[in-house]
């Protein structure tokens, strides 16, 4: 028999983000978040594991490349977990008085995982969070684990904070918890995609260039420094939790945009106010902000929304029929260099500027 499994993740982008750990080991963050998960069309990663019991040592494949896995904790934690859960579960089945022979010892056995993006990581685009939630992903079916996904979640999770999320498509919170071992930390789904079939993501790459300062960095940096970043922590996020949820389940595009912008524009303004200071957005990004903001006046109510992670790449959403004219005054106000346009799609598309 062969033991085999392939799965895809898809990316997903925060509407209220996640930046600040209160453990950086067991990846818990110091705030809550929540996220829209975007067509496995576009970007996803597709994961591949294999187990033998001759293959000597794990190894990993990406995008074509061995890595070295020993040099990544993070990885190590997150197969061990998995493996720990699949060894509980022989146990339990042997206990149960399953025969020795149907119960494959896959917690024994050694892995090789091939891992690969459908978009060019040239590009910038997150790429942690669609990677670990395949590889948890594919290890849950290979193990046959029989924990929920937001059980599993906490295990991508001790992989990248935002992997956790990438578990569920649709709308999904992270959960930050409050536990120092981390068991009420994971992703929840709040409606799935069909709940909200006319909302549209846009991807504009503004560099391709590699970011500067990795969220993990930054954000350590961050919580050791900022003084905004507490009061974030404190009196902002927590409300602007409960009205997103409440924005999404209403289908109430106007306040799910306005918090949108408002927490991304928060994101970075914390960012600038971390000691020294860190600066993701650059002209480009500023630009499109702006032409978003003019679009909506001229709309004279909120039609769509910016937001930015560690990186100058915006992601618009709106709903579709506004999307289709910001595309059009996008295009029109950014005419493109033709040696830097990779692909333009539409919906859920991605540009390169
Ligand atoms: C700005 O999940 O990449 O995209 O947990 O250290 O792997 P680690 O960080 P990561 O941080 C993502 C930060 C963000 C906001 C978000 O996705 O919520």
């Amino acid at each position: 028999a062969k033991y085999e499994a392939t799965v895809t993740a898809p990316v997903n982008i925060a509407v209220i983000k996640y930046w600040g750990k209160r453990d950086s080991a067991l990846i818990l963050p110091t705030n809550s978040s929540l996220s829209v998960t975007l067509s496995q069309d576009h970007l996803s990663t597709r994961t591949t594991i294999r187990a033998s019991p001759d293959f000597g040592k794990d190894r990993l494949w990406l995008n074509g490349v061995e890595e070295d896995i020993a040099a990544s904790k993070r990885l190590i934690n997150s197969i061990t977990t998995a493996r720990n859960l699949r060894a509980a579960l022989e146990q339990k089945l042997l206990s149960e008085g399953a025969p020795a022979e149907t119960v494959v010892p896959l917690s024994k056995w050694s892995l090789h995982v091939c891992s690969e993006n459908n978009f060019p990581t040239a590009a910038g685009l997150a790429s942690s969070a669609s990677g670990y939630a395949a590889l948890v992903k594919a290890l849950g079916v290979l193990f046959d684990l029989p924990q929920s996904t937001s059980d599993l979640s906490r295990v991508a999770r001790v992989g990248s904070g935002s992997a956790c999320r990438s578990m569920f498509g649709g709308f999904v919170a992270w959960q930050a918890g409050v536990s120092d071992d981390g068991h009420d930390s994971f992703a929840v789904q709040v409606a799935d995609r069909q709940h909200w079939p006319e909302l549209q993501a846009l991807i504009l790459v503004a560099s391709d260039k590699k970011k500067a300062i990795s969220s993990t960095a930054g954000m350590q940096t961050t919580v050791e420094t900022s003084e905004l970043f507490a009061e974030r922590v404190r009196s902002v996020v927590p409300k602007r939790m409960e009205a997103m949820q409440r924005a999404i389940a209403e289908r109430d595009f106007g306040t799910f945009a306005e918090i949108t912008m408002r927490d991304s524009n928060q994101f970075h303004a914390v960012c600038l106010d971390t000691y020294p200071p860190i600066s993701y957005m650059n002209d480009i990004s500023r630009s499109i902000v702006s032409l978003v903001h003019a679009f909506n006046a001229a709309r004279g109510r909120v039609a769509a929304a910016y937001t930015y992670d560690a990186g100058p790449n915006a992601v618009i959403y709106a709903l579709k029929d506004d999307m289709r004219d910001l595309v059009e005054l996008v295009t029109y106000c950014f005419p493109r260099d033709d040696s830097t346009l990779l692909e333009a799609f539409y919906p859920n598309s991605f540009a390169i500027f």
